[in-house]
């Protein structure tokens, strides 16, 4: 049986046997591993627009995301976050404005560059993650059978190579969607994500629906993911909690546009009436309090009011 090695970094290869399983749980791999190092840019978004008749949704909006970072989007419902992200892979025309991607402008890439380039990203979508005709294994297979033709052999060892890196037993591989639970869904849609072990990753909601047992495990599992894979991360996500556990960066998008893209603490120290609402509001103020306590320092005071529920001054 063929090897199938894991790119990047070389303590991501050191869990994977000759007969392409883990040895060793990805996790225990990797926890002690620097956070990849932030380089050069991978996305940027200069002075966008975009509307849909009288609804603009985007307005001179910008945008930069350097290989390794976790920036998470976060924006009132209706923002224009799935759009943005959707505008990025190219599904969606902008108005006006420029869109790079690993420094191609993707307006004027090529068809085999525009293939390419998807090759090198990942998707876990908001609706719909996982054709439900389809088993687990020919989900996770569907993007590597796109490229063309591969020795069942090889597909074998590639598809279930991802299915433990998300942690899930191979026996799950020949059963249907609808036998999933909705933590495991959101694991096959990662494991489709990554099975062409791409340089950037965009998740839009990947806890949404799940209990909070399951929504810290796939927060888990993304953290894995990036340090192992080196990935750059684009997240979307209302989940206050993965927001401060994951992001390098937050990007608030309101006003049509994105008002600050910084580090948790900086984002919830803008003077601005959504990010007071959001980061300073009891939901905002108990996520915050997960913050190591050097980050925690650099909050606003009112972030430091107390969150505890029901907790009355006095
Ligand atoms: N294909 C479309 N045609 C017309 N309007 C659209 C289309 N897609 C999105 N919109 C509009 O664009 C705006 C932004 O939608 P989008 O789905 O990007 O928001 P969002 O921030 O992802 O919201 P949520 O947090 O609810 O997922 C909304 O007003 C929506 O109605
Ligand atoms: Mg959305």
């Amino acid at each position: 049986m063929s090897t199938v090695s894991v790119t990047s970094p070389s303590a991501a290869n050191t869990a994977v046997s000759t007969t392409g399983t883990l040895t060793t749980p990805l996790k225990d791999v990797v926890q002690d591993l620097p956070l990849p190092a932030i380089g050069e840019p991978v996305i940027e978004v200069q002075n966008l627009t975009k509307r849909y008749g009288r609804n603009i949704v985007h307005q001179h909006l910008n945008l930069e995301i350097r290989r390794g970072e976790i920036v998470t989007l976060v924006g009132g419902s209706g923002s224009g976050k799935t759009t943005l992200v959707r505008q990025i892979l190219g599904l969606e025309q902008p108005t006006s404005g420029t869109i790079k991607m690993f420094g191609e402008d993707i307006a004027t890439i090529g068809a085999e560059q525009a293939r390419l380039m998807r090759t090198r990203t990942g998707m876990l979508f908001q609706q719909g993650a996982l054709f439900s005709s389809l088993t687990v294994f020919d989900n996770i297979a569907q993007p590597v059978r796109e490229l063309g033709k591969v020795p069942p052999d090889l597909l074998r060892d590639i598809v279930m190579l991802k299915l433990e890196m998300v942690g899930l037993p191979c026996k799950h591989a020949s059963k249907m969607p609808a036998a999933l639970s909705g933590g495991m869904i959101k694991r096959v849609g990662l494991a489709r994500a990554i099975v062409l072990e791409p340089e950037l990753l965009f998740l839009d909601e990947p806890t949404a629906g799940l209990d909070p047992r399951s929504s810290d495990e796939v927060v888990d599992l993304i953290s894995t993911l990036h340090r192992a894979l080196g990935l750059t991360v684009v997240l979307v996500t209302h989940d206050l909690d993965a927001m401060v556990a994951l992001s390098t960066r937050v990007a608030v998008l309101a006003e049509r546009r994105v008002l600050v893209a910084a580090p948790v603490e900086e984002a919830a120290s803008v003077d601005h009436p959504f990010i007071r609402e959001y980061f300073l509001g009891m939901r905002g103020r108990r996520a915050l309090q997960a913050l190591p306590p050097e980050r925690r320092a650099k909050l606003p005071p009112a972030a430091l009011a107390s969150a505890a529920v029901g907790c009355k001054p006095g």
